[in-house]
């Protein structure tokens, strides 16, 4: 992994969807640290459960270093909104961060850029890490428009994050014809996204593009993870699928390790 070089930690993420229920997680929870061994000692690991099993998963990684992540928040602290949950609902239960613009959320859940517009910046001032998905269609990308989505969702989901938070936020480019398909990007393609979306960021701060950690998400798998892992722009991966057996997820980790 590039830590050597860029200066950046590598960052692996677990994306579980909407799979596990509490018990479920709490076994998982117990076969991912024995299989993990000390390869999260040279990686920043987080895990994301649906709502019902983060106090669970708090509870079942506490002192072990792994970070629980919310797989999504409104971006106000109360008030009538049914069926949400709130930056300080999330805090209490001891969550570190929280998925914020996951593609099936914006195609299922009608998520748009405009409302990560306010959750981006509610998560930080809230103490929460947010991480930020971005990504094109497959469409957007054979028509040539990949760089203008991805521009349009940089723009929106940070525009209201000062140049000296940006670092605090985490992004993780996500093609959507990669996600849950098999069809992984190839390296190549993820390190030109990837170091298109860091030059995007270097127009707001060249600092906070240097340090600000971008993740590589999609059908990523041990088999193709070293090849994507060793770009250099490229700081971890938001996994979804293989998060969910715990010795691929370990894998991956160690992968990340180098
Ligand atoms: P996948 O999902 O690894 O199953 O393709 C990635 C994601 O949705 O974050």
């Amino acid at each position: 992994m590039p830590e050597a070089t860029s200066g950046r930690r590598p960052y692996m993420v677990g994306n579980w969807k909407m799979h596990k229920t509490v018990a479920e997680a709490r076994e998982f929870l117990q076969e991912l640290l024995s299989s993990l061994g000390d390869a999260g000692d040279d990686v920043d690991v987080g895990v994301c459960p649906p709502y019902i099993a983060l106090a669970a998963t708090v509870e079942e990684l506490d002192g072990t270093g792994v970070g629980v992540f919310a797989q999504n928040m409104s971006a106000a602290r109360d008030g009538a909104e049914t069926g949400e949950v709130s930056a300080p609902m999330l805090l209490e239960l001891g969550v570190r961060g929280v998925v914020l613009g996951h593609s099936e959320r914006r195609r299922d859940q009608c998520e748009t850029d405009r409302s990560l517009c306010e959750k981006v910046p509610a998560a930080l001032d809230a103490g929460l890490e947010p991480i930020l998905c971005v990504g094109e269609s497959e469409e957007e990308r054979d028509e040539g428009e990949m760089e203008r989505r991805l521009r349009h969702q940089i723009q929106e989901g940070l525009q209201q994050v000062p140049a000296e938070r940006l670092a605090e936020v985490t992004i993780a480019y996500e093609p959507v014809w990669a996600i849950g398909t098999g069809r992984s990007a190839s390296p190549e393609q993820a390190q030109e996204a990837i170091a298109f979306l860091r030059a995007l960021l270097g127009d707001r701060s060249s600092e906070a593009a240097e340090r600000v950690r971008i993740l590589y998400g999609g059908s990523i798998k041990p088999d193709n993870a070293a090849d994507i892992l060793g770009q250099p722009d490229v700081d971890g991966a938001l996994v979804g699928g293989a998060s969910t057996d715990a010795s691929d997820f370990a894998e991956l980790v160690a992968a990340a390790a180098g």
